[in-house]
């Protein structure tokens, strides 16, 4: 465990609802939904770890960092902002972390607003539907993201023992749906690219770690058209749902899931975690 290290934590910000205010700890009020790298950023911060946020808007990330402070007043958070498909960006963000600290990392981009736009931001699409940019847009968005971030910081922790990467993957990395053209195959790239991952750098001393969440409280499923399409993959499994609104679990679930596998004493591999009531199958 590097205590005295930093984490830094890509992909963190929240979506908010009308009536918000932008005094509002994002955590706690009920007009803000933290995505799951804030909810990684704060999970860690209370180990007592150092965090640096990364996401495109400085504004958001400046939320973030203060509700955190307000949550933990001796957590100590950075923000950078940056565009992760952009390799000086991301050097650039590499080049200013902490000098002589031992770096960790999380990698939790994914479907942004910045680089990302679908009709009702529904990722779940009949294949008729699913225009034809769209599966290669969200594999660029999950792996060549990675795949610019893990260059850039591998120079940066090539001396260090025992470096942690983790990645926030998907759950629909590992099994199949209905309506899973795009998002699912994009997933399935990632999947092998942290397998890949993993297999390359540990014996250079960078431990990778997969995390698969199900579906997560993060404001994407309020919307009725992400609702009813991911009902209607989970009936093709014989589940079905009150109001036909899927279970969902809480974002600080998989940060705590992350703060556990960054602290743990283990490498560990890959953590699976569904809501309950969601379909537990890890193939299809
Ligand atoms: N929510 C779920 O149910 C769920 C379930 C399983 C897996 N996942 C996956 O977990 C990851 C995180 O999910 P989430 O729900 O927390 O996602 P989210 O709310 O869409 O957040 C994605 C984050 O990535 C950032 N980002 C995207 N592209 C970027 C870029 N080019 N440069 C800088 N920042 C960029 C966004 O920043 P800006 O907003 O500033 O653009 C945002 O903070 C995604 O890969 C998602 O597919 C989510």
């Amino acid at each position: 465990m590097a205590n005295d290290g930093v984490v830094l934590v890509t992909g963190a910000g929240f979506r908010s609802a009308e009536g918000s205010n932008d005094t509002e700890n994002i955590y706690t009020s009920r007009f803000y939904k933290p995505n799951i790298g804030a909810c990684v950023a704060l999970e860690v911060a209370m180990t007592g770890r150092s965090v640096v946020i990364a996401s495109s808007s400085e504004a958001k990330l400046s939320r973030v960092r203060q509700s955190i402070l307000d949550m933990c007043g001796t957590a100590t958070v950075s923000t950078a902002p940056v565009d992760l498909s952009d390799p000086s960006s991301v050097q650039r963000m590499v080049d200013d972390l902490p000098e002589g600290k031992h770096v960790d990392v999380v990698h939790s981009a994914g479907l942004g607003a910045a680089n990302y736009k679908i009709p009702d931001d529904n990722p779940y699409l009949p294949v008729e539907r699913t225009p034809i940019g769209f599966p290669t847009q969200e594999f660029d968005a999950v792996v060549t993201t990675l795949l610019l971030l893990v260059q850039k910081v591998i120079p940066r922790v090539a001396e260090q023992e025992r470096t942690r990467l983790i990645v926030v993957g998907s759950m629909s990395g590992i099994r199949a749906y209905p309506f899973g053209y795009s998002h699912a195959s994009a997933k399935a790239g990632l999947h092998h690219a942290v397998r890949t991952l993993a297999l390359e750098l540990n014996q250079r001393g960078i431990h990778v770690t997969e995390v698969n969440p199900g579906v997560v409280d993060t404001g994407l499923y309020d919307n009725p058209a992400v609702a009813q399409a991911s009902a209607a993959a989970s009936k093709a499994f014989g589940y079905t749902f009150e109001g036909d609104r899927i279970p969902q679990m809480p974002p600080r679930e998989v940060g705590r899931a992350i703060a556990y596998a960054l602290n743990s004493e283990a490498h560990v591999l890959t953590i699976n975690l569904v809501p309950f009531g969601q379909e537990p199958h890890t193939g299809s």
